[in-house]
């Protein structure tokens, strides 16, 4: 008998232009959970798509348990007893769990009529006996993106999967959902079962894997066992190929005058609730001042109404000395203003459009790229667009005609701080700059930032994470239900007690 649940070997899978696997070896050992770990593109999917049959590699061997297999399909794969959750989920919504469970393989009684009643049976079963607390009855639709995500492992325990692999499983998750799958895959690990997990989050590894391969562009760079010694400076040096820093370097700030006023600011929401409530704070040239809050406490609203996505109900903001509150988004970024927003994909980038024509949303119609006769002048766009791919390091299929939609969502947003930095704004309005972001990429953009608070810009930064704002910002502002709650120099605060003035808890005096 083999020690390997899994073989794969030499595997090989290109697209155009691109190899996504290149020569790649994984061996996973029966019961264990087998981290697989690599930045965004790095090959991570395609692998594990080859292994459940939805491609077919250029080359290369798969062994199950020892003995060599071709898996034409995914139904082979099933066969084999391989599952998989993908990172997208393939449910239907107007279903039901169960309908969803047995799709395409609907028992029927033995007048040829569905019958569910067993399968619905069997999934409460499975369901009870892994914590999974999902009911068999309830429609997808009035289901949690976490419970959903149950629904899609109920579906590799149903079909009697022995290896599940699970893509990304903690994307779509809250923190604390992310603790219930961990439990849950430590209850499936010692119910026999051999999970592979992909992931970019060296928490997640440390948290419940056993041993870990690093894929990094397309190459395997190596497979280490993962103890409690096992040390997330080591695995990301794999991961990124180089040894990453945690921290930021930086300089102590030196601020300016003032750029960015907030007055007394109002700002409701899209249903007509009051969302950010007299709401004051300033922002310096060569600072980054962080609003450090719980989601959903004005910080959308608060940045909507900054860059004119929504309108202002009172108060005032001032842009370089002048009141800005009517002006249109295109105004506001003639006057120095950028926004790498919090949504990527609905106000950060056109998806079907080139990396190119992204990177001059904001300015094409200047001179720069009309020429005299209002013509827009392609050769000048790609030209500014190779400069900025390479400045920033954008990963790109087909360089400035590569389309935005189909890079990875690191390069999404490196686009986007591409194109709001190049455009040389006073104040940068950031949120939620590194979400999603594997490490590369994370260090990347906060490097980018501080680089340009360094030239004199001010910086509004707006995150979720704790740590991020602690990190990066020279003063923090708290925000509790749509007010500030106090202001601190970074470094005269800890994060404990900025964690207590976001439940709205006045901790001590702000300044
Ligand atoms: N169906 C596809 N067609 C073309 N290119 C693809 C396809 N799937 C993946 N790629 C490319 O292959 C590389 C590896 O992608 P993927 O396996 O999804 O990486 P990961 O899961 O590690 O983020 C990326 O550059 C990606 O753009
Ligand atoms: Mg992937």
């Amino acid at each position: 008998m083999s020690e390997y649940a899994i073989e794969m070997l030499g595997i090989t899978k290109t697209f155009p232009g691109i190899i996504a696997n290149d020569n790649v070896d994984l061996r996973i050992k029966k019961n264990e959970v087998h981290a697989i770990l690599g930045e965004n593109g790095a090959g991570k999917s395609t692998l594990m798509s080859i292994l459940f049959g939805a491609y077919a590699p250029d080359s290369g061997q798969i062994k199950i348990n020892g003995q060599a297999v071709d898996i034409k399909n995914p139904n082979v794969a099933t066969a084999l007893g391989i599952g998989m959750v993908h990172q997208h989920f393939k449910l239907v919504h107007n279903y039901t769990v169960t309908e969803n469970i047995v799709l395409g393989r609907e028992p029927r009684n033995r007048f040829g009529i569905v019958s569910l009643n067993q399968a619905e049976k069997r999934v409460r079963e499975l369901s009870e006996r892994y914590g999974f607390m999902v009911d068999p009855r309830a429609k997808i639709d009035d289901i949690t993106v976490g419970q959903q995500q149950r629904v899609e492992i109920l579906k590799t325990l149903y079909s009697d999967s022995d290896i599940i692999i699970l893509d990304e499983p903690t994307a779509v998750l809250t923190p604390q959902e992310i603790d219930e799958l961990m439990e849950i895959i430590r209850k499936l690990k010692a119910e026999g079962k051999t999970i592979v997990l992909i992931t970019h989050k060296l928490k997640e590894i440390k948290a419940v894997a056993d041993r870990c391969s690093v894929l990094r562009r397309g190459k395997f760079i190596g497979c280490i066992d993962i103890t409690p010694n096992t040390s997330e400076q080591e695995l990301a040096t794999m991961m990124v190929g180089r040894s990453v820093k945690f921290d930021i370097d930086k300089a102590p700030c030196k601020p300016g005058e003032k750029v960015l006023e907030i007055k007394n600011l109002c700002v409701k929401d899209s249903i007509g609730t009051m969302k950010v409530k007299d709401l004051s704070l300033d922002v310096r040239r060569g600072e980054i001042v962080g609003i450090a809050g719980v989601d959903g406490n004005g910080q959308s609203e608060l940045l909507y109404a900054l860059s004119g996505l929504s309108p202002i109900q009172s108060g005032e903001v001032i842009l370089s000395g002048k009141v800005i509150n009517k002006d249109t988004i295109r105004e506001r970024i003639e006057e120095g203003m950028g926004h790498i927003p919090e949504d990527r994909q609905k106000h950060g980038l056109v998806a079907g459009l080139t990396v190119a024509e992204n990177i001059v949303l904001k300015d094409f119609y200047s001179p720069k790229y009309t020429g005299k006769f209002g013509v827009l002048n392609y050769k000048a766009i790609d030209e500014s667009a190779v400069k900025l791919i390479e400045e920033f390091d954008i990963r790109t299929a087909q360089g400035p005609h590569t389309p935005a939609g189909s890079l990875s969502g690191g390069n999404q947003q490196k686009v986007i701080v591409a194109r709001e930095i190049s455009l040389s704004p006073d104040v940068l309005l950031v949120a939620q700059p590194t979400r999603g972001l594997d490490v590369g990429a994370i260090e990347y953009i906060r490097k980018r930032v501080v680089e340009e608070r360094d030239k004199g810009r001010g910086v509004l930064l707006i995150s979720f994470e704790l740590d991020e704002v602690m990190n990066l910002c020279d003063r923090i502002a708290t925000i509790s239900k749509g007010s500030i709650v106090g202001v601190f120099d970074a470094g005269e605060v800890t994060s404990q007690e900025i964690g207590l003035m976001m439940t709205g808890i006045k901790a001590k005096e702000g300044k």
